[in-house]
């Protein structure tokens, strides 16, 4: 969603700020703009809606040098996609932009008489008044003033008209990283903003105000301006991960990522063989004690955790839930202190699932964090985390995060069913080394892509598309649907099998495409029946099952396979013909792969 950049130094910011706001485009937006000082450090505002490079189109006609200013690219809340609307906002001598959601926006419009000064419809705006009405010459004072007055979420950056060079941030739950660098200080919502600039970096605490100036980076205590030392994090990838590298979209680059993030996720943590988290210190006693699992996630991370329902509720013989994370702090959910709650999470700031987990953790239950983003605020805020090692994932449509988070949950499965005595060490070994061969699968789906380029081109001019599967094969159908749709625009659906019969067969007539997968062997007679039953009333019908299936030759118009991995290792294989299915339909219908409309990479709002 929503985007920051600020830097102040002797690098000429508007290019750094521009930059910046082009590496946080991947999380979607609407509108962009700057604010900075100029040469005679008066400060100067640009916003533009559409894309960054229409912002930066009209910033190429300023001529002089910029050392000091902040960007925001702006996904539409509050407020209409308009110029007004765009950040920053200046209000007085304040000038900010703001990442979240002020709640009491209208409270604080009519306490503090705003009504004929606000130009846009938005909740920023409102507090960029507040906060000139507070301000007296002391930014601290000022800000912690406003924090006071305000409930909601927030990531603001500030420029003050009487501070040249300096900028001042302060934030609630919504995301900012900053660093002190050989050139210049730097804060973003967004690692990704940062790595050119440097490795090393901190969290912005919350209840902690940061000032950047050209010289230093410096926190205070929210409420007695102490100086702190907040703790220096390393990140853990480099700015090639965050580039295409020859690839002509995010995605493709990422699903070529995925064996590389399987192994780099596994292989250390496999201790003979078998999963063993001592060195993320998560003891073997969360997984002995608990006497069910509550998964909680959004999307793509959500389905990963549906996969790991069916493989884990009958390895453990105990109830695994999975919840929508938008809709558990609403359902009073059966959660209590023997309640082992996984949360799943690509970039770790999901706030549905940071507020789930939360809940989950009130409600006394033990929390594991699964999260691709370190450092990231549910990473931080659960009682453990394991962290998946896929790199930046910047394609707004999750593919390799998708499969760590499933091999991540694999191995908890196969730890739990250990130290639970479900499994002795020589068939967790066996489970495990059978797993290890979803890799070389893997591979083999990523070199034989143009078979799926060529699946596509009967479903580009279809509308609708049904995914068809039962068992772990309608677990993984969800996510194929979701990919189909989120980046191609085809209305796509997915249904176990077996309901077809109680109403969605009327949807199916002719060439209406199915994507029916069939890769478990105890489900596979019923599955070609609903594959005929579709097949007679004209579907075209994709089918994807294991090498050496015995399918009809007229049952399916396309037939693909993966290879023959164990039925409960299909998922991996499957995922990369699911997501390059979805891949080429998007190209084929020359739709913006990466940055589908309306969607956000980090969803952080409700
Ligand atoms: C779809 C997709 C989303 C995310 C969801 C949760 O391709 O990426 O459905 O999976 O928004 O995001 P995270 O995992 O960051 O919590």
């Amino acid at each position: 969603m929503c985007g920051i950049i600020g830097y102040t130094g002797p690098l000429e910011a508007k290019k750094l700020l521009l930059e910046g706001l082009a590496g946080l485009e991947y999380r979607g937006y609407d509108s962009a703009g700057v604010a900075f000082f100029d040469t005679d450090s008066h400060i100067r505002l640009i916003k533009q809606v559409g894309k960054v490079a229409s912002l930066k189109e009209a910033m190429s006609k300023i001529k002089e040098d910029s050392h000091c200013g902040i960007g925001h690219t702006r996904w539409a809340t509050h407020g209409g996609v308009t110029v007004e609307n765009a950040h920053p906002h200046q209000a007085g001598r304040v000038t900010l932009i703001h990442n979240g959601i002020i709640e009491n926006y209208h409270q604080l419009t009519e306490e503090f008489c705003l009504e004929g000064k606000l130009k846009s419809q938005t909740d920023s705006e409102v507090a960029a008044w507040v906060l000139d009405s507070l301000y007296e010459g002391d930014p601290l004072e000022a800000i912690k003033n406003l924090v006071h007055r305000l409930e909601g979420t927030y990531g603001f950056c500030i420029l003050f008209a009487d501070r040249p060079g300096e900028i001042y941030a302060v934030r609630k739950v919504s995301p900012l990283v900053a660093a002190y660098t050989h050139s210049g200080a730097v804060i973003a919502s967004d690692l990704t903003a940062l790595i050119p600039y440097t490795q090393k970096y901190f969290v912005v605490p919350e209840q902690e105000i940061v000032r950047l100036t050209p010289y230093k980076v410096q926190t205070y205590n929210l409420e007695t301006f102490e100086k702190t030392s907040p703790e220096i994090m390393t990140v853990n990838w480099n700015l090639d991960a965050a580039m295409k590298n020859g690839f002509p979209h995010f995605m493709l680059k990422e699903i070529h990522e995925q064996p590389e993030a399987m192994k780099n996720t596994i292989l250390p943590r496999l201790n003979r063989g078998i999963p063993d988290f001592s060195d993320d210190r998560i003891p073997d006693s969360l997984f002995a004690e608990c006497s069910q699992v509550h998964i909680v996630a959004c999307g793509t991370a959500m389905h990963a955790g549906m996969v790991a329902k069916a493989i884990m509720e009958p390895l453990l013989r105990i109830p695994v839930t999975v919840t929508i994370a938008s809709e558990f702090r609403y359902q009073d959910p059966l959660v209590d202190e023997r309640t082992l709650a996984i949360i799943i999470s690509q970039s770790g700031e999901t706030i549905d699932t940071l507020a789930a987990m939360t809940l989950a953790e009130r409600l006394g239950a033990k929390t594991l964090a699964i999260v691709n983003v370190k450092g990231s605020t549910i990473a931080r805020e659960s009682q453990y985390v394991l962290y998946t090692h896929a790199g930046p994932e910047i394609a707004v449509a999750s593919t390799k995060a998708y499969s760590v988070q499933l091999a991540a949950l694999y191995m908890v499965a196969c730890r739990m069913a250990l130290v639970r005595g479900k499994y002795t060490e020589e068939q967790a070994k066996a489970f495990f080394s059978e797993f290890l061969d979803v890799i070389p699968a893997m591979e083999e789906m990523i070199e034989r892509k143009e078979e799926m380029k060529r699946v596509v081109t009967h479903l580009i001019n279809s509308p609708d598309a049904f995914f068809i599967g039962r068992g772990l094969d309608y677990a993984f159908s969800l996510e194929g649907a979701l990919k189909l749709k989120e980046i191609s625009y085809i209305h796509a659906e997915a249904y176990a099998a077996g309901e077809l019969k109680h109403g969605t067969i009327a949807l199916i007539s002719d060439q209406v495409p199915v994507i029916a997968t069939a890769t478990q062997d105890v489900l596979f007679s019923k599955m070609i029946s609903n594959v005929r039953e579709v097949k007679a009333r004209g579907a075209f019908v994709i089918l994807l099952t294991k090498e050496g299936a015995e399918v009809d030759e007229n049952l399916a118009d396309v037939h693909l396979t993966i290879p023959a991995v164990k039925d409960q290792f299909t998922v991996f294989p499957i995922a990369v013909v699911l997501q390059l299915i979805a891949y080429y339909a998007s190209l084929g219908k020359n739709l913006d792969v990466d940055q589908p409309r309306n969607l956000a990479k980090s969803v952080t709002v409700e």
